[in-house]
């Protein structure tokens, strides 16, 4: 089986105001409208579930209830890694199994595409953990202090990670179990699962599949979604 883990428990404290951005509308629907949709369409998908906070649960079933593939909501945590580390944990309390592919997603990349779905899948049969990823097109500039340029990068060796990131059930519940404590340390699947020793490959990704994370991002996903 191949599931979705769709991450929406975050408060979108970045861009501001009182509803968490995978509810604001755009153009007429929930940010997470849009997300499912993709999902739901994937032929490589067979289960959507939904990780968020449990007074978002009736407003998430309103979202989601013309998707057939969205089995259910799962209550998330305080971090971005521990609502992941919950999904997984309900997983596998509910009778999925080590060998099915969980793509984990943010929600607020509504512009993931039926390809990069796809070639998650195909790349997790094959080397059981692979993360979506682009090249860096810009110089990554390090400064400790945000004012002051320290160093930069090699750019020809950076990437940067999105969305889905996708692995084998069994291997991402010990890799998580291996850093519980430690969780606040980690921020994405990705990392979690190379600290466990297992090679993570590369899915290339795209400009598109942009995550929502300010007020200038939303204008423009407004613009893309039409
Ligand atoms: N997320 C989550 N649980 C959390 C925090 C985040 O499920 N405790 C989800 C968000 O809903 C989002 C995705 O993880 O879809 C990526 O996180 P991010 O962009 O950081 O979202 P927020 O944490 O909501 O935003 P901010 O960091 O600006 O507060
Ligand atoms: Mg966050």
């Amino acid at each position: 089986m191949n599931i979705a883990l769709i991450m929406a428990a975050g408060s979108g404290k970045r861009i501001g105001g009182d509803i968490p951005k995978q509810f604001l509308e755009i153009n007429d629907n929930p940010l997470l409208y849009y997300t499912l949709k993709v999902f739901n369409e994937s032929t490589s998908i067979d289960a959507i579930y939904i990780v968020t906070n449990k007074s978002y649960f009736n407003k998430v079933d309103e979202i989601s209830c013309e998707f057939e593939k969205v089995l259910g909501n799962i209550e998330g945590g305080d971090t971005r890694q521990e609502s992941a580390y919950k999904g997984i944990k309900y997983l596998t309390k509910n009778g999925f199994v080590d060998d099915d592919v969980i793509l984990i997603h943010d929600a607020a990349r509504p512009m993931v595409s039926g390809e990069i779905i796809n070639n998650n899948v195909l790349g997790c049969l094959k080397y059981d953990a692979v993360v979506t990823s682009v090249a860096a097109s810009d110089t990554v500039i390090r400064s400790y202090d945000k004012d002051v340029v320290n160093d930069s990068e090699k750019r020809s060796e950076l990437f940067l990670n999105q969305t889905p990131q996708t692995f084998k059930l069994g291997l991402l519940v010990n890799s998580y179990k291996k850093v519980e404590n430690e969780l606040e340390k980690y921020t994405d699947d990705c990392q979690i699962v190379k600290n466990y020793g297992h090679e993570v490959h590369i899915i290339p990704g795209s400009k598109l599949n942009f995550k929502v994370t300010t007020k200038e991002d939303l204008e423009l996903a407004k613009s893309l979604l039409k």
